[in-house]
């Protein structure tokens, strides 16, 4: 099997941050998203993926390289889609990648938290019998998303079994039915930006027509898979998935993120006596803590200064920011920025890169803002 990651489409619910660079390449836990998506088809033993990209393909190609960081072996490739005209249509522009080969896509700024391998091992057989998988799970707000409808359980349904032998207690049925955005869902089963194809979904997005938004939709390609009659499966996810969309989104996989890194301090970064450091702590190469707490847990990047300050719970400080003097928790706080002398606490915020954010003791005693473009501000109202 291969992997197609899609990391194209502009990220516009995530401006100004996305003005300046790709949303696939915001950090969690110090990590662009997308090398979680990357991390998470080669866990599968997958070594050769394709990553379709847009408007922002040089930055993409730079940050990930040619795969050789994951291992000699690792192949990545890069494919480049001409505009952004849907999911389908990006899978259409890596025909040539694919070729015959069964491949799993994943939409490359969504986070799951669990491993793939139940949701391929039995797809990537020769003798697999379905034509599609799709990974669904439930939400509160399907409207938003694409979101399936399954056939009846049947009686005589039976218990798929994953590769370490246990039952996934997934009773096996097929996909009804399929809607992008549906105005009235027919369930809260909403479809997870991770699927597995076979070649059939070429000559599905070739048939389709373009959406009320003008895109060829991959939940259109997948119905008409299922209109053709094509054996279409659902997989159930049992953990969390979360769609980097929106700044909210991002904090919240942040979190996650945190909680699955292992606690480390890099030996070359200088953490003086006077600093408290609680739970998991992770302290990147070359940075300096003084005469602070930091409560994990959370992440102090490359070269970061943390000096008389507080650092808490699921905060990311990126590659060379600087926390002088003032507190943050349950923050994203991008290279190069630096807050300094803040009254009050900094919370649930995303910082992007260059950033100053400082004590002004300038007549007159006043908010001072230099924003970009869709920036949010929220001040203390009292
Ligand atoms: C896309 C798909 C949708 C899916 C979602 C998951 O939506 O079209 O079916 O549920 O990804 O992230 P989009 O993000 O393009 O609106």
């Amino acid at each position: 099997m291969k992997g197609l990651i899609l990391s194209g489409g502009k990220g516009t619910r995530l401006r100004p941050l996305t003005y300046t660079r790709a949303k696939q390449l915001l950090p969690l836990a110090n990590k662009p998203v997308l090398f979680y998506a990357i991390e998470a088809i080669l866990n599968t033993g997958i070594r050769e993926i394709g990553i379709v990209v847009g408007d922002t393909h040089e930055e993409i190609r730079a940050a990930v390289g040619d795969g050789s960081r994951w291992g000699d072996d690792v192949r990545i490739e890069f494919i480049q889609q001409s505009a952004p005209l849907g999911l389908a249509h990006a899978v259409l522009t890596a025909r040539e990648f694919i070729g015959d080969d069964r491949f799993i896509l994943f939409l490359g700024d969504n986070l799951i938290g669990e491993r793939l391998n139940p949701l391929i091992d039995s797809f990537a057989a020769e003798d697999c019998p379905y034509h599609c998988r799709i990974l669904l799970t439930p939400v509160e707000n399907p409207r938003e998303f694409g979101v399936a409808e399954l056939e009846p359980l049947s009686t005589d349904a039976a218990i798929i079994i994953e590769s370490d032998g246990a039952p996934s207690e997934q009773p096996e049925r097929r996909v009804r039915r399929l809607i992008e955005k549906p105005k009235d869902p027919p369930s809260d089963l909403a479809l997870v930006g991770v699927y597995c194809f076979d070649h059939h979904i070429f000559e599905a997005a070739e048939s389709i027509r373009p959406s009320a938004r003008g895109e060829l939709e991959i939940t259109d390609a997948i119905q008409w898979l299922i209109d053709q009659g094509y054996d279409v499966r659902p997989h159930l996810l049992r953990s969390y998935w979360i769609d980097t969309g929106k700044m909210e989104d991002i904090l919240d996989a942040n979190r996650q993120a945190l909680k699955g890194l292992a606690p480390s301090i890099d030996p070359t970064a200088t953490i003086a006596d006077d600093v408290t450091l609680q739970g998991d702590v992770t302290v990147q190469a070359g940075a300096t803590i003084r005469n602070s707490t930091v409560r994990g847990p959370a992440i102090i990047g490359e070269r970061a200064v943390i000096e008389n300050a507080y650092v808490g719970p699921f905060s990311s400080i990126y590659h060379d920011a600087q926390i002088l003097n003032s507190e943050v928790e349950y923050c994203i706080v991008l290279e190069h920025s630096r807050i300094v002398g803040v009254p009050g606490r900094i919370e649930a915020s995303l910082i992007g890169r260059y950033v100053e954010v400082a004590a002004s003791h300038v007549k007159p005693h006043a908010h001072k803002l230099m924003l970009g473009d869709y920036s949010k501000v929220g001040l203390l109202d009292n």
